[in-house]
């Protein structure tokens, strides 16, 4: 009992905490993050960490910041695309929270709220790189059927994905900064930005993700197990249509014709790049291990193991 409430107090803290910081650092799309500016096509848009343009190296510098751009395009396109399903998760387990502690209820209600401004800067930087691209570019996937299916898998594994989408957006702010001053400066300040906000959601997302798990039997915690692998197998099948339609989307813009095994590895490039951004870069960083080890057995460690290992290697 006392442990107990040692904890609640302790949880209460950090909730107010990360209220208290997402006051502090919160930021206007345009007074802070595009102040007016338009993208600069004669730069990348992408880190070459995320994008990994370097490894084709059979590609010109232009063709490669051209593949940066449309990469930037699709980053885009895919962060309007998951915040849609983390808003209306996390406005539905605020729900835990709306006659309890109204700490975590206002922490709750700021990152549903900010997860919804998210969408919006993530549609203006769509829009404003398709100026720039030539017609052609498709973005295949739709945000609401997405969030559907996602929705409809159990809440610990809803809330072990999203822990992982907020730990990587931390991860990624940290591959844009450089001092390569041939990448987009309006990009960067657009990882600076929803890093800034993200760092209190993925303190948020553990703390509702260890309160739901304390809630589970053994049982309801194995399904959510094998709904996160299902997740993530889910999330490869998306990246494996986008990174198609990039691709050749790619090749056809590229201004010359690609031999047969360029274009091959231009594929392979891309898939390689979408995993690594939205699935690998995430699993692999040491915050989400550490928080998923804590909450799993060894023998479903093991079967995550052995269900992700085709995308992980
Ligand atoms: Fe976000
Ligand atoms: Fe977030």
């Amino acid at each position: 009992m006392q442990a107990q409430s040692v904890q609640h107090v302790n949880n209460t803290d950090r909730y107010a905490k990360a209220v208290a910081v997402s006051k502090r650092v919160r930021w206007d799309i345009d007074r802070d993050v595009i102040r007016g500016r338009a993208f600069d096509f004669t730069k990348k848009f992408l880190p070459d960490g995320l994008s990994q343009i370097d490894r084709l190296d059979f590609l010109t510098a232009d063709e490669q910041r051209q593949l940066s751009q449309i990469q930037g395009r699709t980053y885009a396109n895919i962060f309007g695309l998951v915040e849609r399903f983390i808003a209306a998760k996390v406005l539905e387990v605020s729900s835990d929270h709306w006659l309890g502690d109204q700490n975590a209820l206002e922490a709750m209600v700021r990152f549903g709220d900010e997860e919804i401004k998210h969408q919006e800067l993530f549609r203006r930087i769509e829009r404003m790189c398709a100026e720039g691209m030539p017609a052609g570019y498709t973005f295949v996937l739709d945000p609401n059927s997405v969030a559907t299916a996602v929705l409809s898998k159990s809440t610990w594994a809803v809330l072990a994905l999203t822990c992982h989408i907020e730990l990587f957006v931390l991860l990624h702010y940290r591959e844009s900064i450089d001092t390569d001053t041939s990448s987009s400066e309006l990009w960067k300040d657009v990882f600076l930005y929803h890093w800034r906000e993200e760092s209190q959601h993925a303190i948020i997302d553990e703390m509702e993700w260890r309160r739901v798990h304390a809630t589970l039997t053994a049982d309801q915690r194995d399904q959510g197990v094998s709904d996160l692998i299902d997740l993530v197998g889910e999330v490869d099948g998306l990246l494996q249509m986008q990174a198609r339609a990039d691709a050749d989307y790619f090749i056809k813009v590229c201004g010359r014709t690609l031999s047969q095994n360029d274009a091959m590895r231009v594929h392979e490039g891309v898939l390689g790049a979408y995993r690594w951004q939205y699935i690998v870069s995430g699993l692999k960083g040491p915050r989400f291990a550490d928080i998923l080890g804590t909450m799993i057995t060894e023998p479903q460690a093991a079967r995550i193991g052995s269900a992700l290992a085709p995308i992980m290697n």
